[in-house]
């Protein structure tokens, strides 16, 4: 069986991911990481020179590859579950739980204006006003995506070790 860590950049599902793959003593496999070895470009630089279509596409295409994976959790991009049908065949599999990192608004901004260049979709704002009104709109319009995973979790108030163990 293999868990997918969903939900908005800057949730953790990257850390989250890596602690709980530990524990269990599965593989952790980080998606974007996976994209940019068979790229072999950055995600930016796929961005900038090939354009979001192109991402959209091969991000599908090597999904199709992950539910060939077994014992493994994965982190997903921020994107992956909210295009084309992709939740839909993500839940269709048989062997993947899904769990969605869910966090507030303030708690993804807090983490993404430290973190915004290697993250295209938002690596242009400058202040946080404009990236707060930004999270909050896409995230209005992803969460129903995210919210058909088999289990969410709250993850502002807990540390990362609280999360892994929820
Ligand atoms: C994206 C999230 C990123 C990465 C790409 C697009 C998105 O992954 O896949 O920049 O559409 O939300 P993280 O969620 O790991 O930052």
């Amino acid at each position: 069986m293999n868990i997918f860590l969903v939900g908005y950049m800057g949730s953790g599902k990257s850390t989250i991911g890596k602690q709980l793959s530990a524990i269990l003593d599965f593989n952790f496999l980080d998606f974007d990481n996976l994209i940019e070895e068979k790229e072999d470009a950055i995600i930016s630089t796929i961005f900038k020179n090939k354009g979001e279509v192109y991402f959209r596409k091969q991000e599908y295409k090597y999904l199709l590859e992950l539910f060939k994976y077994d014992n493994h959790v994965v982190s997903l991009g921020g994107g992956t579950p909210c295009y084309g049908h992709n939740m839909e065949q993500i839940k269709a599999q048989d062997n993947v739980v899904t769990v969605y990192l869910k966090a507030k608004i303030p708690t993804l901004v807090d983490r993404l204006i430290l973190e915004k260049e290697k993250r295209p979709l938002i690596s242009h704002i400058d202040d946080r006003a404009s990236l707060t009104e930004f999270v909050g709109k896409h995230l209005f319009e992803r969460s129903k995506f995210y919210l058909k995973s088999d289990l969410v979790i709250d993850v502002d108030d807990l540390s990362p070790e609280k999360v892994v163990n929820q």
